[in-house]
């Protein structure tokens, strides 16, 4: 039987409608949510996913501003630029898109962003708190993956989640939350990565696979269970001239095969990545509460 879709599309659209009653909540005290997003180069990915953010926030009423520095910037200029962020008390969230130029340590940059408005959850102080089992900002795109399980009534409780990648952006954050000892948390996690052996019987025993490995249609229907639940969070580019702009997107899912065989399944686009945008604005109006004491 085919697998459930998880429309990640439709629930971020939910979201949404509740951010922006935030937002107007907020509006009420005069306060108005605000995200600097900084970018260093001109990487193209990375100029889509801000636009898109952009977009976002100006659609629930989140003002944004995006900080483009060139792509040779010394990192003396960007300390310089997240010291003016940190202390202007109109922003209540700041964002480093990664990944930077190969001259910048993101472990460096990233420690200088102010902690309270870190929203995605980057700095190693939250990075920590998060390991530590008491975040502060859970990541974008662990939060998004939680988030659509729930609202699709997939639980993770006493569930093994399989995940497959160890990115600090994903792969990471995501297996630290979902273990968490917390009710609607509280998940059996097994993180595994390309230099894993068997691999494949790994993925296989998962309830729950998260697929953030980054590379196309990597996993295939006979990697995973029958019944189980696959999060695809890959967005690869991949060469086609029948397509207007030479590439499609895919992820990193086989997903013809792999529906045929899961109970629920992600699609690429409209899942994971409509939820992580929208968990971003959420991230940056906790922040902005949590700033003007509310
Ligand atoms: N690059 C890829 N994903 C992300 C993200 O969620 N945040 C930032 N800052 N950079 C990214």
């Amino acid at each position: 039987m085919a697998a459930r879709i998880l429309d990640g599309k439709k629930i971020a659209a939910e979201l949404r409608t509740e951010i922006g009653r935030e937002v107007e909540e907020l509006a009420g005290h005069n306060i108005v949510p605000a995200l600097t997003m900084v970018r260093v180069g001109e990487d193209p990915a990375s100029i889509v996913y801000m636009n898109a953010k952009a977009r976002l926030c100006d659609k629930v009423g989140v003002r944004s501003r995006i900080v483009s520095l060139p792509v040779d910037s010394s990192e003396s200029r960007v300390k310089g630029l997240l010291e003016e962020v940190n202390e202007d008390p109109a922003v209540h969230g700041a964002i480093v898109q990664l990944p930077l130029p190969q001259h910048l340590d993101p472990l460096r940059i990233l420690s200088l962003l102010d902690p309270a408005k870190d929203v995605d959850g980057f700095h190693p102080l939250n990075a920590g708190r998060l390991a530590m089992g008491t975040p502060l900002f859970v990541p974008a795109t662990p939060m998004g993956i939680h988030v659509l399980l729930e609202r699709s009534g997939v639980g993770v409780e006493g569930a093994h989640v399989v995940v497959m990648g160890r990115s600090n952006i994903v792969g990471k954050p995501l297996a630290n939350f979902l273990s968490i000892k917390r009710s609607g948390l509280n998940a059996t996690v097994t993180l595994c990565h390309s230099a894993s052996s068997n691999l494949e019987r790994v993925v296989r025993s998962g309830d729950i696979v998260v697929a953030a490995i980054g590379r196309a249609e990597f996993v295939t229907g006979s990697m995973v269970s029958p019944g189980a639940v696959v999060v695809d969070v890959g967005m690869n580019r991949v060469a086609d001239e029948s397509a207007e702009r030479g590439y499609r997107l895919v992820g990193d899912v086989k997903y013809d095969e792999v529906k045929e065989i899961a109970s629920a399944i992600t699609p690429v686009p409209g899942g994971v990545g409509p939820m992580t945008v929208a968990m971003l604005l959420r991230n940056t109006v906790q922040a902005c509460r949590a700033l003007g004491g509310l």
